[in-house]
């Protein structure tokens, strides 16, 4: 652990040995958990819970390891052994929406889903109103805007009411209007069925519009985290002083690379501006 990150924890009021927030009925647990790709060590040793109904959104450069995170807690990657706890019901909604092209849009919703053909249109009908596509249910993916398709995608996610929720960058292809409405649909969804969320984005905005607690992750670690109080709707205070911390932990201006003396710096910066 170095000055750095200490730093930042102590600013946070976290001790370094508690990266992550031990959470009350944490769904997701990892302890000390590594993935290298041969030589290359992504995550080393992160600690991580994430509590029932959390929200929680990870930040960190490109390269950092957050899909390699993602993947691990979709049970997607091999854990090597390690005891890693996550629930049994859980779903991935990805950056591009990946529908199958030749499936019509419920039956893409529908994939997997067991039972009688009938409850099963019924029930990815439900999922498909929820995100406002219901008029589409025979539609062919193909013919879907990028923002539609990703609605989809998210039906097709919530319509096994999992207990966690993965989204790696799902707006990020979107326009700034569309992605603000998105914000308000995964916000209702949320609120519907209150799964823990875990969503990667590089949109430090978005981060701090949506999440509970924010995570950055560096050097295959969690090496800075913020709990975010405000309603939502009400962050705009919030965001002013969040922001450019975050910035700053991400490279993005506010003092280089998270590897600069000026993020040593940035509680007492922060502090000075009150
Ligand atoms: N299957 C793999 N084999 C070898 N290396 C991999 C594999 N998957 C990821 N990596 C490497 O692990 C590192 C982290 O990749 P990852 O995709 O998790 O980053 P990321 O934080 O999601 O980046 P981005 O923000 O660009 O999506 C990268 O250096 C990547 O090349
Ligand atoms: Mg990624």
């Amino acid at each position: 652990m170095d000055a750095r990150l200490t730093f930042i924890h102590d600013h946070a009021g976290f001790h370094p040995d508690r990266a992550a927030l031990p959470a009350a009925n944490p769904v997701v647990k990892l302890s000390g958990f590594t993935r290298r790709f041969g030589e290359n060590t992504i995550i080393d040793g992160l600690d991580l819970e994430i509590a029932e109904g959390e929200f929680v959104a990870l930040l960190g450069r490109s390269g950092s390891g957050k899909t390699t995170l993602l993947r691990t807690l979709a049970g997607l990657d091999p854990s090597d052994g390690q005891a890693i706890q996550i629930p049994r019901s859980r779903a991935v909604v990805f950056q591009d929406a990946r529908l199958l092209p030749w499936k019509k849009v419920w039956r893409n919703v529908a994939l997997g889903l067991k039972g009688l053909s009938g409850r099963v249109r019924a029930k990815a009908e439900k999922a498909l109103g929820e995100v406002g596509l219901d008029h589409r249910l025979d539609a062919w993916p193909l013919t879907l805007s990028g923002g539609e398709a990703q609605r989809v995608a998210l039906a097709r996610a919530l319509v096994r009411e999992p207990k966690l929720l993965l989204l790696d960058e799902p707006f990020a292809a979107l326009d700034a209007l569309t992605r603000i409405k998105m914000h308000d649909l995964v916000l209702a969804l949320w609120a519907a069925h209150r799964p823990a969320v875990l969503m990667v984005t590089h949109d430090v905005d978005e981060a701090i519009a949506l999440a509970d607690r924010i995570l950055v992750l560096d050097q295959g670690r969690i090496v800075a985290q913020e709990r975010v109080d405000a309603p939502r709707g009400e962050r705009h205070d919030t965001a002013r002083s969040l922001r450019p911390r975050l910035l700053s932990l991400l490279g993005g201006g506010h003092g280089g690379n998270p590897g600069d003396a000026s993020v040593i710096l940035f509680p007492a910066a922060h502090e000075a501006r009150g």
